[in-house]
Order: structure tokens, then sequence, then C-alpha cells
């Protein structure tokens, strides 16, 4: 309710207004049914006392049932079990109030019934109707909702600016209490996200710098029933500062570390390590479907070669317990140890299955093509 009023009072009353307009429209049908014409007499004596009535019940269950709440986020199912529950709960209690002040004597039940089947008809297609306007005029295109991690966060936004659209809000997995940057803001909660991505009528949500695993099933379900779709904004490999601490007194050497969430945007599903290796070592010659990997090399010099396909090579020399390399999938990388013993660690974000990897250079090519 706090996200509905900061990001958007106004979509909230819309629904109120649309739910007047209903009963306004199925109580004159039920009034017009009874009185088969309208007189000033009868709408006064009868109509008008009766749609206050039944408007303070409806706003009355609108708040105390919350029929009204995250109104935009609910499926289609959600969105007629919600009619439902309203109109049933609003139509047992002013059946219950006409009976206790007597008033039902001369209203019909019959018309009572008709009233509340209409209003739900009304208010099940006036509701789709209104939902589908909201989100296809009032999307307001090129606005970006951004998820990636602390480290990632300000480089995601130049990336998406850079294709010339705009970061209206980003969620940090793993936030360190981060509220702001610049004039955006920043979400750790998803249900905060997901509020602010409905009321602001955001236009799709972008990833960038993280694995599609890290996509909370929260957030990605909630964006399925706004209709809002997920991209991810790719880099093919970053290179990393890993967090090293150096003692003054050279005898204790380095300690270097990496967390979780934190610094590694992918769960980590396996680790492994080559080791007692000589100069000059050639391994690698693959790519991969789906694996994330961060690779470091605490002991030794390992350049690792890599391709994207476009014909151009990178080559990124790991030299040091404080240099990691990220690297998303689709990359075919080559590994060249350039001094004998050096170490290659590696995180992975999948478990070891040989139909992921493209070991065929040519196969790889026609994959980068088909993934463009
Ligand atoms: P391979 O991927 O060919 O190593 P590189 O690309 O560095 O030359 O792996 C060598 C062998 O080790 C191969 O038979 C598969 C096996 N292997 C596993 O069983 N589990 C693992 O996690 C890895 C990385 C390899």
């Amino acid at each position: 309710m706090k996200n509905q009023i900061k990001y958007g009072k106004l979509r909230y009353v819309s629904f109120i207004i649309l739910d007047l307009l209903c009963l306004l429209l199925s109580n004159l049908s039920a009034t017009f049914l009874y009185y088969g014409q309208y007189t000033f007499d009868k709408i006064f004596a009868d109509f008008i006392p009766v749609f206050i009535l039944t408007f303070a019940i409806d706003v009355f269950v609108s708040l105390t049932l919350n029929t009204l709440g995250n109104v935009l986020r609910r499926s289609k199912k959600k969105e007629l079990k919600e009619c439902v529950t309203h109109v049933s709960a609003s139509f047992v209690l002013l059946a219950w109030l006409l009976f206790a002040i007597r008033y039902g004597i001369d209203y019909n039940s019959g018309i009572i019934y008709f009233t509340y089947l209409f209003d739900l008809m009304l208010l099940i297609s006036g509701h789709l109707l209104w939902k589908y306007l909201l989100k296809s005029f009032c999307r307001k295109k090129g606005s970006v909702f951004l998820m990636t991690t602390n480290r990632f966060a300000e480089e995601g936004i130049e990336e998406i600016r850079k294709k010339g659209d705009e970061v209206s809000g980003v969620c940090l997995l793993e936030n360190d209490n981060k509220k702001q940057i610049g004039d955006i803001p920043v979400f750790s909660d998803i249900k905060e996200a997901l509020a602010f991505i409905c009321w602001q009528n955001v236009d799709r949500v972008c990833i960038y710098g993280i694995d599609h695993q890290m996509v909370p099933d929260r957030l990605r379900s909630g964006c399925n029933a706004l209709g809002v779709g997920i991209e991810s904004v790719d880099f093919d490999y970053k290179i990393l500062e890993l967090k090293t601490i150096v003692n003054s007194d050279p005898k204790y050497g380095a300690l270097s570390f990496l967390e979780g969430e934190r610094d590694i945007p992918f769960p980590i599903r396996r680790v492994y390590w080559i080791t007692e290796t000589e100069a000059d070592l050639h391994r690698g010659f693959h790519a991969h479907k789906l694996n994330c990997q961060l690779l470091f090399c605490p002991y030794g010099k390992i350049d690792i070669i890599l391709d994207d396909g476009s014909g151009e090579k990178q080559t990124v020399t790991l030299d040091g317990p404080g240099k990691g390399l990220l690297l998303m999938p689709g990359l075919w990388r080559e590994m060249v140890w350039c001094e004998s013993g050096s170490v290659l660690c590696v995180l992975a974000s999948e478990y070891y299955d040989e139909k992921e990897y493209i070991r065929n250079y040519d196969d790889f090519i026609t994959y980068r093509k088909e993934n463009q």
C-alpha cells in the first residue's frame, strides 16, 4: 500500500472509480428492470439510498478484504477470484443490512441478485479491459527496470543509457542498504521492486552481469502476470578485481576472497582447479552454452584467449590472486600456461555436463550466429 501510494496512487484510484461505475450501472439497470421506467420520486426514494448503501459496502469490502490491492499485478485467474470474492462479500453484507433495516420488503430480492450478478460481469470485464488499456497505452516505452549486483550497477545503467533507454529503478542482489544511485531508486526487496515496476508502468526488466538463474522466481512470476518481459543486457566477459588483503609483514602473504552473491553473479555449482602444469601447456578449445564461470590464477601466470566468433580475439592474462575473469556463456576460450606450476581455479554455474559444451569451432560459429 505504501508503494501503491508512492508510485502511482492514481492507478489505484482509477479502479475505485471503475468499481463505482460498475455499481452505478448495475444499480440503474436493476432499478429500471424493477420499475420499468425512472421517475424522479422513485430514484430518490429507492435508487439513491440503496446505491449509497451499496457503494459504502463496496468501499468497506475493498478496504477490509483488500480486493482492490495489487489489481494490476493479478493474473486473469486471480482477477476472477478476487472479483467473485468482492462481489459475494458485498452481496452478503447488503442482503444482511437490508434485512436488518427491513428495506428488503420493498426492494425485491431478485433485483438484488440481478444487481450483483450484473456488477460481477461488469467488474470482471471492466477490470480486464482497463488493465489492458493501462498496460498497452500507459507503458513508458524505453523505461527499463535494471536487475544487477552492487558491483555492476553503475556500469549496467550506463549500458542501458547507451542503448537509448532510461533506467527508472534498480534492484540489487545483496544490496548493502543503498537507497539510490544518482536519482534512480534502488530496491532490494522483490515485492517493493514489483510494486514499482507495476505502478511506474515500466516497459521491461533488464538483467545485467548476472546469470538468468539469479532472477528470483517471485520477480519472474510477477513480471509474467504484469506482461513485462525480462531480457538480458549481456557482456561476454569482465575482468574483476578480487578483494585481497596483504599484510605489512611479507611473511604473512596475501589473503584473497570471494563472497557468494556479492561477488559471483551466478550460483556456484562446481569448483575445479588445474595443477601440476608445465609451461606452454594449451587447454580449453571449447565454449559453453549455459555455464557461467569465474576464473582466477592464485599462483603463476596464465593467458586466457577469448574468441566471440567475430574474428577478433582478446587475451586476458591472469597473473595474480587479486584478478578474476568472469566469463558468460557462448565464448570460445583457450588457456595458455605461461609459467610451469601455474594454478587455474574455476567456479562454475553448472554441474559438469558434456552436452552443454561446444567443442567444435565450426559448431561454435554456427551457434553464435543463431544466438546473436
Ligand atoms: P576438459 O573440459 O576437456 O578440460 P580442458 O578444457 O581444460 O582441457 O576436461 C578434461 C576431462 O575432465 C574431461 O574428460 C571431462 C573431465 N571433467 C569432469 O569430469 N568434470 C569437470 O568438472 C571438468 C571441468 C572436467
